[in-house]
């Protein structure tokens, strides 16, 4: 798991001990039952079709996907056990504000929310530019909790304007994955995050490029305390 010499367990740098397994086992045991509702909303999602993916990726050069198209819910979203993830670690960390961008269909900011909805403490900031996708997001988040704010339009544009400094918590890249883009979203980032924050990184293994954006440039900064991989996909930096 470590991909530093810095700690390297996921719950050393939540910083609570071993109790983090039990929520996680639980949640192996139960799955349908303690995120249904999430479930249920990301499968009504995703019967509504493919959609066309926003028109920025169109610009972006030699990306590792096909650029233009459409997506469905299923396809680009964070899945139960990720989001289950996430939900604990908001109660883990009672954050005063969780940041994300991409919104997409809604379905990452839902786990979000869930966690939030249940230490009833925090404000999730999400960021989406493709307004059709923005549409079915805004009606997923409302149906979880009305602790957000839902942006039509790109992080980098509107993080002045919607963020204060040093009061997020808990952040969650998931918007471009290259190196130029998540290298200058961090950038942006970093005066809003609050002291001991978590930034999640993901889809770490995406390409090459990627894997060496998050080993060679965001873990080998000398601000990132601590850092890991959550399985395959997730890299997560405590700052
Ligand atoms: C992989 S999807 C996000 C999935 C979502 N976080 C989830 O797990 O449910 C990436 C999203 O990022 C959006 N996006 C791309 N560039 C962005 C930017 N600069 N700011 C905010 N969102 C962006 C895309 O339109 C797309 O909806």
């Amino acid at each position: 798991m470590a991909t530093t010499d810095k700690p390297d367990s996921i719950f050393e740098i939540v910083n609570v001990g071993n109790g983090g397994l039990a929520f996680l086992d639980d949640y192996e045991r139960h799955p349908k039952g303690t995120f249904k509702a999430i479930i249920d909303r990301t499968t009504q999602t995703t019967e509504a079709g493919r959609r066309p993916l926003w028109e920025g990726y169109a610009k972006v050069k030699d990306y590792a996907r096909n650029t233009t198209g459409t997506r469905s819910a299923k396809q680009v979203s964070t899945r139960p056990r990720g989001g289950g993830f996430f939900s604990w670690l908001v109660q883990q960390r009672k954050p005063e504000t969780v940041v994300e961008f991409g919104t997409a269909f809604g379905v990452s900011g839902m786990y979000w929310l869930h966690g939030i909805e249940a230490v009833g403490h925090g404000h999730l900031m999400t960021y989406e530019p493709n307004t059709d996708w923005a549409g079915f997001a805004s009606e997923n988040l409302a149906s979880m909790s009305d602790r957000f704010t839902l942006t039509n339009g790109t992080f980098e544009e509107n993080a002045a304007r919607t963020l204060k400094e040093g009061t997020v918590g808990i952040a969650f890249i998931d918007a471009i994955h290259t190196s130029e883009f998540v290298n200058a979203q961090y950038k942006i980032l970093r005066p809003y995050l609050a002291e001991n924050a978590i930034v999640l990184f993901d889809d770490i293994h995406f390409s090459d490029e990627m894997r060496a954006c998050w080993e060679d440039d965001i873990v080998k900064r000398p601000e990132i305390k601590a850092s890991a991989q959550l399985g395959t996909r997730v890299g997560i930096a405590l700052v």
